[in-house]
């Protein structure tokens, strides 16, 4: 199937999480298109869309979520998956506790009905944050690295690409 990967990503952490679910979909068979948000075609073009961001503040990028919202007709009859780019399912204290899904996921899945948002680990420095912001975040508790799970995210593009050779032996999704 010809499949769009599109990201919002600050620091590259997401873009790179794109290219890898789009290199799994082409080791399957599938035409995966990996576009930066905003600036992907419209989604009509495609047979099956997969579309991340990275989280700030506990939202996505505007860049992914206006993509959404402005292909949610044609994405409503395709197969959709989604995917956040955040620390909070690594990091402990008021972090752990309190950054989790953005908040705009809820109101996605009522708009389109994707098929799974993946809440995925990402990356951290100190020199992504402002002076002030690396002191709260160090007061808070929150640590810096490269989380990021590559067995979990091969498995999850994995699954992507079966459920999509199994739609397409199917005949598609009805429109
Ligand atoms: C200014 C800023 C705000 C952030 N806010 C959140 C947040 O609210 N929740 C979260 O889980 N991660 C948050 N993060 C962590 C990033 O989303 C994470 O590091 C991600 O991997 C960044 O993706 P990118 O490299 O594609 O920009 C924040 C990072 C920065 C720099």
């Amino acid at each position: 199937m010809f499949v769009l990967v599109g990201y919002a990503s600050e620091h590259g952490s997401t873009r790179e999480i794109a290219e890898r679910i789009a290199d799994r979909l082409r080791g399957r068979g599938h035409t995966a298109d990996v576009r930066p948000l905003p600036g992907a075609p419209e989604a009509d073009g495609y047979e099956a869309v997969i579309l991340g961001s990275a989280v700030h503040g506990g939202s996505w990028i505007p860049g992914a979520y206006d993509y959404v919202r402005a292909n949610a007709e044609s994405l409503g009859r395709m197969p959709v998956w989604l995917f956040s780019v955040g620390l909070a399912r690594v990091l402990g204290g008021w972090f752990g506790k309190h950054v989790q899904v953005p908040k705009e996921i809820a109101e996605l899945r009522g708009a389109v009905g994707f098929r799974e948002h993946r809440l995925l680990a990402g990356a951290l420095r100190p020199g992504h944050l402002p002076l002030f912001g690396r002191a709260v975040y160090r007061l808070m508790g929150g640590r810096y690295g490269d989380f990021r799970d590559w067995d979990e995210i091969d498995g999850w593009a994995d699954a992507i690409a079966a459920d999509l050779s199994a739609t397409g032996a199917s005949g598609g999704t009805p429109v």
